[in-house]
């Protein structure tokens, strides 16, 4: 079958690049992305591109180049629902903070609603494609959902989960390492479910790249790859540990680590710890899905890489109470960055929040400047932890809009975001309105130490 309407819901940071990337790739096919957030369609659907609620290197261009044409953002779901004949749920499916499961499953009352509003709304065949990260086998209970409404329509599930990175969402989207499709193998309708969406990525995936499996091992993939990734992370931070205390250089380590053919250089450099929505939630995910088969050395195995990245925030925190002379009560602390990582506005479980909070229970002022994040989702992001009334949070916590501003008067920067402005900050300006001593924390390893110090900065990096 030849696709001709989708619709994808949740218009976030996957729905939103990856169907404007469809859209520009098949012009032939109607895009529709759907989403119960009214503020976030309109920015979407907003005339000046520059103001699309997702900020990522090159995506304002393809949405001008498809929107309005074949791509379309909508609140109405049920109309979109109804036109596809393929849909995408993209939507978020974070941590569960109730109930069974809390604090480590994923929470997929968003994905049933999705189920039950497609069944409800649906009167022809549809290809039903699980975009969102998922836990092994949920395929089963979407599919179990959708074939009880009794309305005689066939729905086709597929597993298709995204890899993109923020910051290079629109360069993955284009050029994928892969794309995988996890769809049931042993039926006609299930191959041709496969082909279809195949054949939408062969718009622009070369046919190697493109892999078909069963569903679970689709599903489990994306969570494989995830903690896979996450887990060089915690290991390369658990080393900067002992570079620390041994007179290793970290950076060092990694490159001769890295050189190995078989380990490989990428992400292995040492930081603060890493954030992003994915990360935390999915080991946290693969964790609760192993406990929960009776499989307790795999889930301890896996929680390790969480509760290192936990101690790595903290003892980054905890080295800048130190190193300033053990208090920093009225001190002004800079942050540099609030964003998880350059190139993007997201700021989910962004290792600022945790340093922050940490400095601010120890009474700290502090001065946000981030190119990218608004002062409403700084202080949301705060607020969200409940450590302390939301006022209070606004009494401590002030965000400005250079780095020259936050870094005036301070006592300590700490670099939290790699942009890549920071290196093109007048460092010997900033030294020079600072308190002295000047400390600087680079907690991405950005700036190079033996200028720093001849600045005259007090200059502390991860893993030196
Ligand atoms: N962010 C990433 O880098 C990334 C990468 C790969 C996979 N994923 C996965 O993709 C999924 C989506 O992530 P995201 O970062 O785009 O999340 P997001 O929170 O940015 O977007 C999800 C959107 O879905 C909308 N939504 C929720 N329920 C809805 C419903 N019933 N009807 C219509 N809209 C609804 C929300 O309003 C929200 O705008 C998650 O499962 C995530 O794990 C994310």
């Amino acid at each position: 079958m030849k696709v001709k309407n989708i619709c994808c819901i949740g218009a976030g940071y996957v729905g939103g690049p990856t169907m404007s990337v469809i859209a520009q790739k098949c012009p032939e096919i109607n895009v529709t992305v759907v989403d119960l957030n009214e503020k976030r369609i309109a920015a979407w659907n907003d005339k000046d591109v520059e103001n699309i609620p997702i900020y990522e290197p090159g995506l304002s261009a393809v949405v001008e180049d498809a929107r309005g044409r074949n791509l379309f953002f909508s609140t109405d779901v049920d109309e979109a629902i109804d036109q596809a004949d393929m849909i995408f749920i993209s939507v978020n499916t974070p941590t569960k903070t109730y109930g069974i499961g809390k604090g480590m499953a994923a929470d997929l009352k968003w994905i049933e609603l999705c189920a039950r509003q497609i069944a409800r709304v649906a009167t022809s065949d549809k290809i039903v494609v699980e975009k969102s990260t998922l836990p092994v086998r949920t395929a089963q209970a979407l599919k179990n959902i959708l074939d009880n409404t009794g309305n005689g329509v066939n729905f086709q599930i597929l597993s298709n989960p995204e890899f993109l990175a923020e910051g290079t969402a629109v360069d993955d989207l284009l050029k994928p390492d892969r794309v995988l499709i996890g769809g049931d193998l042993d039926t006609e309708k299930g191959k041709d479910a496969m082909q279809a969406l195949v054949d939408v990525y062969a718009h622009w995936v070369p046919q190697t790249n493109i892999l078909t499996t069963n569903v679970w091992s689709s599903e489990l993939s994306k969570l494989t790859a995830n903690a896979f990734l996450a887990q060089r992370v915690s290991s390369i931070n658990a080393m900067s540990e002992l570079c620390e205390v041994t007179g290793a250089d970290v950076n060092e380590v990694a490159k001769a680590v890295g050189m190995d053919s078989r380990i490989g250089p990428k992400f292995l450099k040492a930081s603060v710890g890493f954030g992003g929505s994915c990360f935390q939630k999915d080991i946290l995910n693969l964790v609760y899905i192993a406990k929960s088969f009776g499989l307790n050395e795999v889930a301890d195995y896996w929680e390790q890489v969480i509760l290192m990245n936990d101690h790595q925030k903290r003892r980054f925190a905890a080295n800048i109470v130190k190193t300033l002379y053990n208090t920093v009560s009225g001190k002004k602390i800079a942050m540099l960055g609030w964003a998880f990582k350059k190139d993007t506005n997201d700021t989910r479980e962004a290792a600022s929040i945790y340093v922050a909070d940490y400095l601010l229970n120890e009474q700290a002022e502090i001065v946000v400047y981030d190119p990218k994040v608004t002062e409403e989702q700084i202080y949301g992001d705060l607020d969200y932890l409940g450590s302390r009334p939301d006022e209070e949070n606004r009494k401590l916590v002030k965000v400005v809009n250079t780095a020259k501003e936050a870094c005036s008067e301070a006592h300590a920067i700490a670099l939290m975001t790699e942009w890549d402005e920071f290196l093109e900050i007048d460092w010997q300006a900033v030294y020079e309105n600072m308190l002295k001593p000047a400390f600087l924390f680079d907690g991405r390893k950005l700036l190079d130490k033996h200028k720093m110090k001849d600045l005259g900065f007090k200059f502390y990096a991860i893993g030196n």
